[in-house]
């Protein structure tokens, strides 16, 4: 007779265990899964079923970013660092542990390469020892200051390999190399994404990137700082469109490189106009001298993973701000100001 947990008595004595249903699950590991991008895919993981394990050295990321997510039974949280090896069983890697923005990356220069390089050798050692399938986050910045315009996924790049940025750009390059040669060399199911500028909730406050800082500044009554004359371009990204694209990108059956990013290009001068009018109508602009290496335009061609795999991003310059500035004005203990058509 089963009792009421359906563990029955066999005749020699012995109680028989009623076997639980397993779970099936996938195994995801997300690198850098406490930063800003990192903390939204592991969201939207654990929210479609996953079993999410989030690793991360806390540089530029924070517990925070993922509160929300640590009671869940689907979801793991360690502190470590991937320049360090680690032992996991796995189905799937996204490996996104790397600073992103240049004060982040430039504060510790040989660190970032060193992430880069070994850090991705690591997780490629782990992903060929578990047979998992590994995604790498590589950067648009592989194309450096671009003499081609928009870049589509066969140009090469214009990187100065000794200026300042070059421990993330060249970083990031040896990382791809790394990832194609793990594929020739040992037959590992690879996938690479390179990335253009993306904003949303969870940028870091201080990070220097031009979207927080203006957010982050007409929230504070500040000046809008613009370096240089403001008429470079870049194309911006809000973050939901960045996680479809990379979910995409991993589950689908192409390895890539694919570039997942906005192709809206706009000027540094009308990104601040469309900041005061979202954030702060009253906030001034003002100019400061340019940055070394700054690309003068980046915008990204993304004609491949449209057609491969049927991505392209949705969310509008205006409503993506609108979105993130009660998270950016929370943080900064601050009023949130009535963005127009919202509640
Ligand atoms: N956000 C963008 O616009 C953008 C653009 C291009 C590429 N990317 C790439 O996407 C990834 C995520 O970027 P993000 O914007 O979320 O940056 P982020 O700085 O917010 O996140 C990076 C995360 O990696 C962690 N990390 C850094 N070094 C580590 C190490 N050695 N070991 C373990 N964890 C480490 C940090 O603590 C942080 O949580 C990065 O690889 C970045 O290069 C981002």
């Amino acid at each position: 007779m089963a009792d009421s947990n359906g563990n029955s008595k066999h005749e020699n004595g012995e109680t028989k265990i009623k076997a639980k249903p397993r779970i099936e699950r996938n195994r995801v590991l997300v690198t850098g899964g406490a930063g800003f991008v990192g903390s939204h895919l592991c969201t939207y993981l654990v929210e479609r079923g996953d079993h999410v394990i989030c690793v991360d050295n806390f540089f530029t990321g924070s517990k925070e970013n993922v509160a929300h997510l640590l009671g869940k039974t689907n979801f793991e949280l360690i502190r470590h660092d991937v320049v360090e090896k680690l032992l996991l069983e796995v189905d799937q890697i996204y490996h996104l542990a790397c600073p992103a923005s240049p004060v982040h990356y430039k504060y510790n220069p040989i660190k970032t390469i060193k992430t880069s390089f070994i850090g991705t050798m690591n997780m490629l050692g782990l992903a060929k020892r578990t047979r998992a399938r590994f995604l790498l986050t590589s950067t648009s910045e592989v194309y450096g200051d671009p003499l081609e315009h928009p870049q589509t996924e066969g140009y090469w790049g214009n990187v100065n390999c000794i200026g300042e940025r070059s421990c993330y750009d060249e970083g990031k390059r040896a990382a791809e190399c790394l990832t194609f040669d793990y594929q020739r060399e040992h037959n590992l199911e690879v996938r690479v994404v390179r990335i253009f500028n993306t904003y949303g909730p969870h940028m870091a406050l201080d990070d220097g990137r031009v979207v927080s800082n203006f957010v982050a500044q007409a929230l504070t009554g500040q000046p809008l700082t613009i370096y240089g004359d403001g008429q470079q371009t870049r194309s911006f990204q809000y973050v939901s469109d960045l996680v479809e694209g990379m979910v995409r990108v991993m589950d689908g059956p192409y390895t890539g490189p694919f570039n997942i990013g906005n192709p809206t290009e706009f000027t540094m001068l009308e990104l601040a106009q469309v900041v005061k009018e979202v954030v702060n109508p009253d906030a001034q602009i003002v100019y400061k001298e340019n940055t070394a290496d700054d690309p003068s335009r980046r915008k990204p061609d993304i004609s491949k993973a449209k057609k491969a795999l049927g991505w392209e991003p949705k969310v509008a310059l205006r409503e993506g701000l609108s979105r993130m500035v009660s998270d950016f004005a929370k943080r900064l203990g601050v009023e949130a100001p009535k963005v127009p058509g919202r509640a």
